[in-house]
């Protein structure tokens, strides 16, 4: 199979859509008689409404309804046991700050908001668990994606015991919030009993699902469209409850109902990447051979239902080392349930894995790059398979050169740049080439135009692009002469835009069925033709499927004040087929900027009596801006599977946000000889410890 797009950089196919305002999200959706909606959310963590005064509210000009718990239509979900979880203001219970509690539906949105504000609410409040430290309620999660959340192989205690060089540390991670520039937003209408919904989702099919679950209605009455996304990184890959109660409000009101959260309310009901403390032991030989790797990670969940946050997974797999334990414990916090954010696990496990073996090379007093190849894993050392395809030796090399690695000197706060601390850091990056069911259709006019059909999800990601190219490949047809429709449940089914797989997924649902098409115009049918593919999942097999890659990063640090300037990050990462250069790089870019955020900038704040979040803004929610990048370059190394899947495709969403922390940590320590386990790495943390240096 030859795929002579691929390497080119092909201009997104919903670009000038996007740049000329043509593509609308979800919010921008208007019908005749819409009425919009308000949330409002509680304002303590852990208690009961004592009272609810809605009166004021209601006789404000153009309000329609008030839904409270004391009102609001009551709802036994069925069937789907997630739907139980969701705050649909069914009582009078208070579990996490920023908890749906209210729905003002107006003719307007200020109108509603007006309204929102004049809702008096008084609460019983109990005092909640605001951190994993302060929990009691501790728990082992039993799997993890359908595998045992704790694994061991051989004996890494003895192993550790009797290691010349042991090292023992313990890193840890603060809760993020994901933030994408889209809000969530929902809008809602009926007709009868069949609900129409355009939503701000990275799974349309799960939204169905989850309504139908809801308002007991089959699924086919439900249609969801998600034709674009101002990013998502995971939180729209919940199904949330703003999304029922934009049906429910639409339903009490009988009118089209739009439903747009606040900055403020992404803080809120929306997900999070949860905090996690992460204790590491290595045990190694003076050589720098690995004997053994412990990784026991605590992450929180909510006091109502479970998230794992999977950090210790990377960890089995990353190297060749004999006895390996991997646990994943939880501590219930009276906070909102966390959920998947960019690289969930693999983003906050690479930084506390490949902050270790930093550490770990620095004890040895070996280069890293040369600690990683000493460890070197051929195959994948927990399932004993090959790996379909591992390129990793070519990532370090390449991104070794990219940052003139060999200009680092050993010692840490060894490099300056005036009075400056300059210093380079090196890390893993590491993701699974996951790959699920997914369906999609091809078909041909007669005038020789294409329409690929899929009701997958384009984040933002380039699914439309790469979709419309592998069409325009496979039938021989020009690639503006292709049309792709995604994000919306009449089209073949497809699944959630996670995972790094819809590439894969997608991709090769949409080959599969051009290729069909293909040669049923071969035996000389005519178009117009349709062909339709639905491809199974391949989990399992006899390889196993990684991307693999290496993070570079070369910091500035002023000595006095702390200051931490990120100069250049080089990336290099092996991926199988690239099937487009300019989505994959910006993807990849978008990754390693959130490695410079994880390190630097972000993290979500709570008041440790109240356990309501103190920075829901970005103003104070700190993300990277263009000053905090500097120079920035994602490589492809060039990478040909033919067992991974039928495109050779690994996928690019999430490697890009892993080992790019621990590379920006460890060239942090390279400047200043200060370690930093605990993230971010702000002034206050560096200096108290650097002005002792
Ligand atoms: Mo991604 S965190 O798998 O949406």
């Amino acid at each position: 199979m030859t795929l002579p797009l691929v390497g080119e950089g092909v201009d997104r196919a919903d670009g000038p859509a996007k740049v000329t305002g043509a593509a609308r999200y979800a919010g921008d959706f208007a019908q005749s008689g819409l009425a919009h909606a308000v949330m409002i959310t509680s304002t303590i963590a852990r208690g009961r409404i004592r009272s609810i005064e809605s009166e004021h509210a209601r006789r404000e000009k153009g309000v329609l309804a008030v839904l409270t718990h004391e009102n609001a239509p009551r709802v036994h979900p069925e069937g789907d046991v997630d739907a139980f979880v969701l705050s649909l203001l069914q009582d009078d219970t208070v579990r996490y700050d920023r908890e749906p509690i209210g729905v003002v539906v107006a003719e307007s949105l200020e109108s509603a908001l007006r309204a929102a504000a004049l809702v008096d609410v008084s609460y019983e409040e109990q005092r909640p668990v605001t951190s994993i430290e302060s929990s009691t309620d501790r728990y082992s999660p039993e799997e993890i994606f359908g595998d045992p959340a704790n694994v061991t192989r051989g004996d890494p205690e003895r192993a550790f015991a009797s290691a010349p060089v042991q090292l023992k540390h313990t890193y840890s991670t603060p809760v993020e919030h994901h933030n994408p520039m889209e809000p969530h937003a929902t809008l809602a209408s009926w007709e009868g009993d069949r609900l129409t919904v355009h939503d701000a989702t990275q799974g349309v099919t799960n939204v169905r699902k989850r309504l139908a679950a809801v308002f007991h209605i089959p699924p086919e009455n439900i249609r969801v469209l998600s034709p674009f996304l101002g990013g998502g990184f995971g939180c729209k890959g919940g199904v949330w409850s703003h999304v029922a109660l934009a049906a429910m409000a639409a339903r009490a009101v009988d009118r089209p109902v739009k439903l747009v959260l606040t900055r403020e309310q992404m803080f809120g009901s929306v997900g999070f990447r949860p905090r996690t403390i992460q204790d590491i032991a290595i045990g190694a030989g003076r050589d720098g051979r690995i004997a053994s790797i412990a990784h026991d990670v605590l992450s929180q969940t909510s006091v109502f239902d479970e998230f794992v946050e999977s950090s210790a997974l990377a960890t089995k797999i990353l190297y060749a080392v004999p006895n390996v334990r991997t646990t994943h414990a939880l501590a219930r916090v009276n906070a909102a349930t966390p959920t998947y954010m960019r690289a969930p696990g693999e983003a906050s496990g690479t930084f506390a894995l490949e902050s270790a073996m930093d550490e770990l090379a620095y004890e040895l007093g070996m280069d890293p790059i040369e600690l990683r190849l000493r460890n070197y894993a051929e195959i994948d050392p927990d399932e004993g398979k090959p790996f379909s395809s591992k390129h990793l030796r070519e990532c370090y090399a390449l991104g070794a050169e990219q940052i003139a690695w060999k200009e680092r000197s050993a010692e840490p706060r060894s490099m300056r740049n005036g009075r400056l601390l300059v210093g380079m850091g090196m890390a893993t990056a590491t993701y699974p080439a996951n790959r699920v069911s997914a369906s999609a259709s091809v078909s041909l006019d007669a005038d020789g135009r294409a329409i690929v059909k899929s009701g997958t999800q384009d984040l933002g990601t380039g699914s439309y692009t790469i979709c419309a190219q592998i069409a325009a490949q496979v039938l021989g047809v020009p690639f503006e002469r292709v049309t792709v429709e995604l994000g919306d449940t009449d089209l073949p089914t497809a699944p959630l835009s996670a995972g790094s797989w819809t590439a894969a997924s997608v991709g090769s649902a949409v080959h599969e069925a051009a290729s069909k098409l293909r040669a049923a115009l071969e035996e000389g049918k005519k178009a117009p033709l349709e062909m339709r593919a639905d491809c199974k999942a391949d989990w399992g097999g006899k390889y196993s499927k990684h991307a693999f890659g290496a993070q570079f990063a070369r910091v500035e640090v002023d000595p006095d004040t702390g200051e931490v300037r990120v100069r250049k990050m080089i990336g290099a990462f092996a991926a199988g087929r690239i099937l487009n250069r300019k989505t994959t790089r910006s993807q990849l870019l978008g990754g390693m900027v959130f490695g410079i955020g994880m390190a630097l900038h972000e993290e979500t704040r709570h008041d440790a009596r109240t356990g309501r979040v103190t920075n829901a803004s970005l103003g104070e929610y700190l993300l990277p801006v263009h000053a905090d990048v500097g120079s920035m370059e994602a490589h492809i190394v060039q990478e040909d599977d033919p067992h991974v899947n039928p495109i050779g495709v690994k996928g690019v969403g999430e490697i890009g946000a892993t080992g790019s922390a621990a590379a920006v940590a460890n060239a942090v320590y390279h400047a200043t000889g200060v370690r930093v386990r605990d993230l971010p790495i702000t002034l206050g943390k560096l200096l108290s410890t650097l002005q002792e240096a």
